[in-house]
């Protein structure tokens, strides 16, 4: 009798550690895909290591249907009509303020590609492997025109947005970057473009740029470049920055999810980052650039369906995600994590705000709404002036007496 329980003890004790190392197996086997064998690597100071990776061997080869995609050095077009040629110089003699951390450390040459290295207790923060650089819920997008208002509140995460409807081939904004205060590690905050494809339903279309602080994703609380795609409503497809195949990165330079620096401060120094995507009216690509004329890469037509056509809705702002753990709203921040109100150098903005329209040509964008689930919690404005053209302000503290 006790040496059968014994054995069944024994037994049990087997199938865990079987498992527990089935699941290690797993973890290295995602590793090895993601992080592919490098020319150099070089040590960031905020702890990141940054491969130099062969531009042919990056992991958006490996998707099925980039197979035999033949990689393109340049877009067909650009709609700031620079001369890509010129470009490339001019944006080697300015001198950009704005930093990737890694830079202090060293470069990649030209004909490989930066990444930051996944480690192993990044997969073990995310809980599974299949969670590892995603969204996972269709809560992550704003949607202002939904009549379902209590949906919308359940759904966790919070928005503070500007957006346009319409017939969209691409946008453009230079967005003040920030390091807003995180109050739990599953939440994070985040600033950027959505260029949005389809309904609102299972089959969603979204490519998003911009900045993020998020302490699961990335183990810290820095304020990190990033991007992110998704043409199922962040189930099956899609992911952050490199961490499922699909962007293809042309550039040496620029590493996605990299630390941004310097940050602004606020009543001080102001610091922002200027993003444009645009749709390639040739080969149908939707491709990024960063800074003036740092053009990173493109995400293959062939990864979407509404948006190998158009975008049907941009918008610009903030999220953040309320856990309300307390019972009380997060005091995670927007933006600066101060409201639109107090103005510049206070309250986070995105200026010169634009669209790239049906002729292919940026514009300020026309009918410029807004939308926020809790303006006592995170609220935006909109606003036009020369220098600045289409404007907005938006953030705020989170939990506050009006928004308990
Ligand atoms: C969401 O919840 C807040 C707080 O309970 C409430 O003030 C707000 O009106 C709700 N918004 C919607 C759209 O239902
Ligand atoms: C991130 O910030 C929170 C407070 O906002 C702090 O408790 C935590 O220790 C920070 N984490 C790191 C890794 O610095």
């Amino acid at each position: 009798m006790r040496f059968s329980r014994f054995l069944v003890v024994v037994f049990l004790v087997m199938m865990a550690r079987c498992s527990y190392a089935r699941k290690g197996l797993e973890v290295v086997k995602h590793l090895n895909k993601l992080n592919k064998p490098s020319m150099k690597s070089i040590k960031s100071p905020d702890g990141d290591i940054i491969d130099c990776v062969h531009i042919s061997h990056q992991a958006a080869f490996d998707h099925p249907s980039l197979k035999d995609h033949k990689i393109q050095m340049r877009p067909s077009y650009h709609p700031e009509g620079i001369n890509y040629e010129s470009m490339k110089v001019s944006s080697q003699e300015s001198k950009d303020t704005i930093n990737q951390l890694w830079h202090l450390n060293g470069k990649c040459s030209e004909g490989t590609i930066p990444v930051r290295r996944t480690k192993k207790e990044d997969i073990l923060r995310a809980g599974s492997i299949k969670n590892y650089g995603k969204k996972n819920s269709l809560s992550a997008v704003a949607q202002p025109n939904s009549i379902d208002l209590d949906l919308i509140n359940q759904s966790g995460h919070q928005h503070a947005i500007a957006y346009v409807e319409g017939e969209f081939y691409g946008a453009k904004a230079t967005m003040n970057v920030w390091d807003p205060k995180i109050q739990q590690t599953n939440e994070f905050s985040l600033s950027q473009i959505w260029l949005l494809g389809g309904s609102f339903a299972s089959d969603l279309n979204s490519i998003e740029a911009g900045w993020q602080v998020s302490p699961d994703l990335y183990g810290d609380n820095n304020t990190r470049f990033f991007t992110y795609w998704t043409s199922d409503a962040y189930q099956a497809t899609g992911c952050y920055n490199l961490l499922c195949s699909g962007f293809i990165q042309i550039n040496h330079e620029i590493a996605l999810g990299a630390s941004i620096s310097p940050i602004s401060k606020y009543q001080n120094s102001q610091y922002d980052i200027s993003i444009l995507v645009w749709k390639d009216p040739e080969q149908g690509n939707w491709w990024m650039q960063f800074g003036s004329g740092k053009v990173l890469g493109y995400w293959p037509a062939s990864l979407f369906s509404y948006l190998t056509d158009s975008a049907s809705m941009i918008q610009w702002g903030g999220e953040v995600v309320n856990s309300a753990s307390d019972g009380q709203h997060t005091t995670t921040q927007m933006g600066s994590g101060h409201f639109p109100e107090e103005g510049f150098g206070k309250a986070s903005y995105f200026r010169n705000v634009q669209v790239v329209d049906g002729s292919n040509s940026l514009r300020a964008p026309k009918d410029v709404e807004t939308f926020t689930e809790q303006p006592n919690c995170y609220d935006v404005q909109t606003g036009k002036n020369g220098g600045w053209g289409s404007y907005i302000y938006y953030g705020g503290p989170g939990r506050n007496p009006n928004c308990p």
